[in-house]
């Protein structure tokens, strides 16, 4: 059996393993030489809230009428702060006042939110296994490798495989049927994306409440959910957990961030909300030991953003991405590349799922194929061929699924949707190009009641 770590060639010719951050150096490499159709990142297009800009700009008015200098912080971020995100999030999660500003954290943008969070888990339950669905983000299982706390990501993380459960929502039937696979007393907590990156999906309430009452059959049991896109749901506001099931609030540790719903991606603003004193605790620590604050200035202008913003703002938002998801989507369906067999309903975020498996058996491009060092035939046989043709044939980058655990044969990958149109458009013609007028049907069985064991590995 082929392996699913595959190498590649870096620009520098040293050779590694072929995952996301080798796959970011090449597309950075090309960059500096052409310009590249960049819809492989999450990548934030809509107009920033004016709410940061003029906060940053009366925080730092106000710093250079004074010069006072400006002291270390809070670990935790500065407690006015806290509280003004306390309130905007109760509010906005139709919980009024639950929020106080001891549930607060800043992090270091979700990312850091992300790992402050696993820390605090990895430290209260050792040795147990984090529960989340297959796909899943990158990110998560990046922490392990970098950071080395988890040192194992197969002996840390579990995953719901949705593919073997015909669909790509998360949803309490996989929940149930996936937990009787693993020991009660195993579990560190549960991970959930909400909306999922890269499916595009969100359970939406009467799903989350089916999904609640299995949580309650382990009822120590923390859960962790990811809302990096929660401003980004289609047609109707998103519905979080802890709104359609507030009775599981003392058990939830929400992260928020500032990058997609906000279009601040690099100016690193989050939050992690937690009614758990011990899990808020730990992620201060974290904070305090890699940051020993976070930027002030950033408090300030993500607080005063958090209470000003309004959900019109977020409606506008959403309507602005529902546009090109809904473009893209007709163009992926005319190209007949839409995964089969499967529910597919995305309907929130900026990606959209791609089955590329028609292309198995074309020619790589040279240069790629000179990049793919275990590819013994020349031809396309997986995700990761895909995307290194795409790259170099196209100046076209885009993600493999296999970075998200899916296994590299069902060639599936990620288009981020976040272009104008006639970018969407020109990518759409350059899938068009490759797939050719007849397109070969069924490449590739897919088999989705059938888990692979590549895909259990994740
Ligand atoms: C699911 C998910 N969680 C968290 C993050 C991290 O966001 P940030 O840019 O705030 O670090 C991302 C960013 O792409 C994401 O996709």
């Amino acid at each position: 059996m082929p392996p699913q770590v595959t190498r590649v060639l870096l620009p520098d010719n040293t050779i590694t393993t072929a995952d996301s951050n080798s796959y970011f150096l090449w597309v950075r490499h090309l960059n500096e030489k052409k310009e590249l159709f960049h819809a492989t990142n999450g990548k934030p297009t809509f107009p920033l809230p004016a709410h940061i800009p003029q906060a940053m700009i009366k925080y730092w008015s106000q710093a250079a009428s004074t010069l006072e200098p400006i002291m270390y912080g809070d670990p935790q971020g500065e407690f006015q702060y806290r509280k003004k995100i306390a309130d905007g999030f109760s509010k906005e999660y139709q919980l009024d006042g639950v929020f106080q500003a001891e549930d607060i954290a800043f992090t270091l943008g979700g990312t850091g939110a992300i790992h402050s969070i696993f820390y605090a888990i990895n430290t209260l339950y050792p040795g147990k296994k984090m529960v989340t669905t297959l796909p899943y983000y990158p990110s998560y299982s990046l922490y392990k490798k970098e950071s080395k706390i988890f040192l194992n990501k197969s002996k840390h993380f579990r995953y719901i495989n949705l593919l073997k459960y015909g669909n790509l929502t998360l949803n309490n039937e996989a929940l149930k049927d996936f937990l009787q696979t693993i020991k009660k007393w195993d579990i560190a907590a549960f991970l959930f994306c909400d909306p999922n990156n890269p499916n595009g999906t969100t359970p939406g309430k009467e799903e989350w409440q089916k999904i609640a009452e299995t949580l309650k059959k382990y009822p120590t049991v923390p859960i962790i959910i990811d809302e990096a896109y929660c401003e980004m749901v289609f047609d109707q506001p998103h519905v979080s957990l802890v709104t359609a099931a507030p009775e599981l609030l003392d058990r939830i540790i929400i992260m928020r961030s500032a990058t997609k719903g906000l279009s601040a991606a690099g100016e690193r603003m989050a939050v992690v909300l937690s009614k758990n004193q011990k899990i808020i605790g730990l992620i201060s620590k974290y904070v305090s030991a890699f940051n020993i604050n976070i930027p002030i200035s950033l408090q300030y202008a993500y607080a005063e953003t958090i209470s000003q913003i309004q959900s019109t703002d977020y409606i506008k938002l959403a309507n602005f991405y529902k546009e090109k998801i809904e473009y893209m989507k007709s163009k992926l369906a005319e190209l007949d590349i839409l995964p089969k067999d499967i529910i597919y309903q995305p309907n929130s975020t900026f990606y959209l799922i791609a089955d590329l498996s028609q292309l198995k058996g074309k020619i790589i491009e040279a240069k790629a194929k000179e990049i793919l060092v275990d590819n013994q035939t020349g031809k396309i046989e997986t995700d990761i061929d895909i995307v290194y043709h795409f790259l170099f044939k196209h100046k076209l980058a885009i993600a493999p699924l296999c970075f998200f655990g899916v296994d590299q044969k069902r060639c599936w990958v990620r288009i981020t949707c976040a272009d104008p149109i006639d970018i969407l458009d020109k990518i759409a013609l350059i899938l068009k190009d490759e797939l050719g007028p007849t397109q070969k049907q069924g490449a590739y069985v897919n088999n989705n009641k059938k888990q692979t064991s590549k895909e259990i590995k994740g």
